[in-house]
Parts: C-alpha cells; sequence; structure tokens
C-alpha cells in the first residue's frame, strides 16, 4: 500500500516532490487528496489567508507589503503617520510570529497594534478615490501562478473564501488589478466606512487579527452553511491563526492544510510542521496548491 501511496507524490503530484515541501505525515496527505480526488469539484471549497499566502512575502529578496502596508504612501497618509506605522511594525510583528509565545500570550498585543494602526488610518481621512492608486503604485505581488490558481476555481467553480486580518478594500483592489476577482470569490476582512466626503471614520464589523480569526468564522455562519454541501476543505495559511478559519463549518470531511512558512523558519519548523498537513519553506509560487487542485478537480 506505502509503494502505492507514494506513486501519488511521485507521478501524479510530482510538486509534492519540490524541496521546499515538508510533511508530517505523507501517507495522510496522500490518502485525503484520493478521497477529495474521488468526491470531486462539487464537493470542495477552497479558504485561504490573504497576505502572504496568496501576496508574495519577497520578490527579489525585496519584502512585499501587506494590505496594510500599501497604505504606507505619501499619497494617503503623512510622515508622521507613516513613521509612526513603521515603529508600531517594529514592536509588534516580532511578537506575532514569536515562536517562543502562545497565542493567549499575544492575543493583547495583536489587539493593541490593529486598533492603534487603525485609530491613525481614521485620523489621516485616507480617502476612497485613492485607494487604487495606492496598490498600483505599491509592489504588492500575488504569488508566481495566482492565474492558474484563480482561473482554475473559477472554471471547475469551486468556492474561494479569503479570509483576511488585512484590509479588504485593499487585497479587492489587488486582485482586481490582477484581473482574477472572479464571480466565485466571497471575502471576509477588516472594511474601511467611508463618510459621504469618501473619508475614512471608521471600519466596519468586529476586528479581525491574526488570532481571532476563530470568532469571525463563527460570525459569518451563514457564509459557511451556504456551503455545506461541500464537505471537502482546501485551507491556505501562512500563520498558525489561519487554521481557524474553517471553524464555521458544522460538518466537514476531508480537509487539507498547507501552511506557508516565510520567516522565522528554524524556529518554527517544528511548529508549523505539527501543525499544517504540507508546510512551504520560503515557497514563493502557487506551485503545490495548484498541483492540488489540478489533481482533485
Ligand atoms: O491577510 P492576513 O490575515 O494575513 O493579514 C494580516 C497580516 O497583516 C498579519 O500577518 C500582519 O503581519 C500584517 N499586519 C500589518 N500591519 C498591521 C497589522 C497587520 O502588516 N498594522
Ligand atoms: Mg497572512
Amino acid at each position: 500500500a506505502l509503494a502505492i501511496w507514494h506513486q501519488l507524490t511521485r507521478s501524479e503530484i510530482p510538486e509534492l516532490s519540490k524541496a521546499s515541501v515538508l510533511m508530517r505525515d505523507r501517507s495522510r496527505v496522500e490518502t485525503t487528496i484520493q478521497a477529495m480526488h474521488r468526491a470531486g469539484p462539487d464537493a470542495l471549497q477552497v479558504i485561504s489567508d490573504f497576505d502572504m499566502t496568496l501576496s508574495r512575502f519577497a520578490h527579489n529578496g525585496k519584502r512585499c507589503p501587506t494590505t496594510h502596508n500599501i497604505l504606507d504612501n505619501g499619497l494617503l497618509i503623512n510622515d508622521a503617520c507613516k513613521r509612526r506605522i513603521r515603529e508600531l511594525l517594529n514592536i509588534y510583528y516580532p511578537v506575532e510570529i514569536d515562536a517562543a509565545r502562545t497565542v493567549e500570550e499575544k492575543l493583547p498585543h495583536m489587539v493593541e497594534w490593529w486598533t492603534s494602526v487603525h485609530e491613525l488610518l481614521i485620523q489621516q481621512k485616507i480617502r476612497k478615490d485613492l485607494l487604487a492608486l495606492a496598490v498600483e503604485q505599491s509592489s504588492a505581488m500575488l504569488r508566481e501562478g495566482y492565474k492558474v490558481f484563480f482561473d482554475h476555481l473559477r472554471e471547475q467553480q469551486v468556492p474561494l473564501l479569503i479570509f483576511s486580518a488585512g484590509l479588504g478594500d485593499i487585497l479587492e483592489e489587488v486582485i482586481r488589478q490582477n484581473h482574477v476577482f472572479h464571480p466565485n470569490i466571497h471575502v471576509i476582512s477588516n472594511y474601511m466606512d467611508f463618510d459621504q466626503k469618501g473619508e475614512l471614520q471608521a471600519f466596519k464589523g468586529q476586528l479581525i487579527h491574526t488570532f481571532n480569526k476563530r470568532d469571525g468564522a463563527l460570525l459569518h455562519e451563514a457564509h459557511f452553511s451556504k456551503l455545506k454541501e461541500r464537505p471537502n476543505v482546501l485551507l491556505l495559511g501562512d500563520s498558525l491563526g489561519d487554521l481557524t478559519m474553517a471553524d464555521g463549518l458544522a460538518h466537514t470531511q476531508h480537509t487539507l492544510t498547507i501552511g506557508y512558512l516565510n520567516d522565522q523558519v528554524e524556529e518554527r519548523k517544528e511548529s508549523y510542521v505539527n501543525s499544517y498537513d504540507i508546510v512551504l519553506v520560503k515557497d514563493e509560487t502557487m506551485d503545490v496548491p495548484n498541483a492540488v487542485l489540478n489533481y482533485v478537480t
């Protein structure tokens, strides 16, 4: 039986043998993929994080921006605000990815980070009509192979939920400018609330940060219950917090999780391998998700 399983990895999905791929339990991955393949596209839904999962972490050795960092542009905010947002990033990002702290320890810091930055953005009265230009001028990029990923899901009519603790207005603009904002996409994220003058006055709904996606998922129960006929889930993320994105689903049959390990690789490798079915180490492509989808649907 083992020989047959390894057949899948070697011949049907050779991408799983890429040097960037780590798996705790190869047999589990293979049986899950086989089961998803038998159930086909009608039984599948995809749930993905956005920042540093669908978007690139780095390009030619330079960091790419998150949706929040795309606003770090003179068009939208003044220099003092830019400096403050960078200071906050330098304080809180290391906490977010710290392998030595528990999620419970990180929670209050994440709330502080998001709340402070959102207050700063509101003070700057960010203009809605300049968001598209800020995205154009940014160095944000989707991962290599993104077009195959988005187009394939649309063709197979597989719903894609993009579940992001970033900024919804900005991520929509990024995928729109890349011509892949298809009708099978639903977004759960932090959306901006603009006044009649088109200036940012608040954020809508409950704040989503890296480690409360479970709460967000439960709040959007209506979305998940519409998809209850699709018990198989492919989940993509880059933070351990992303693993709770499917918690709004009452019944799942087969779930395959793929985690991008972009940063602090040695420190976090063990916990990622223990938590995600497939870990992609410093892999800036969609090759593995695309190969899995191509086999499954
Ligand atoms: O889409 P995703 O859920 O990944 O978005 C959250 C990411 O945005 C976090 O991983 C965090 O590092 C980043 N972030 C940021 N600036 C903030 C808040 C979060 O770059 N002010
Ligand atoms: Mg992310």
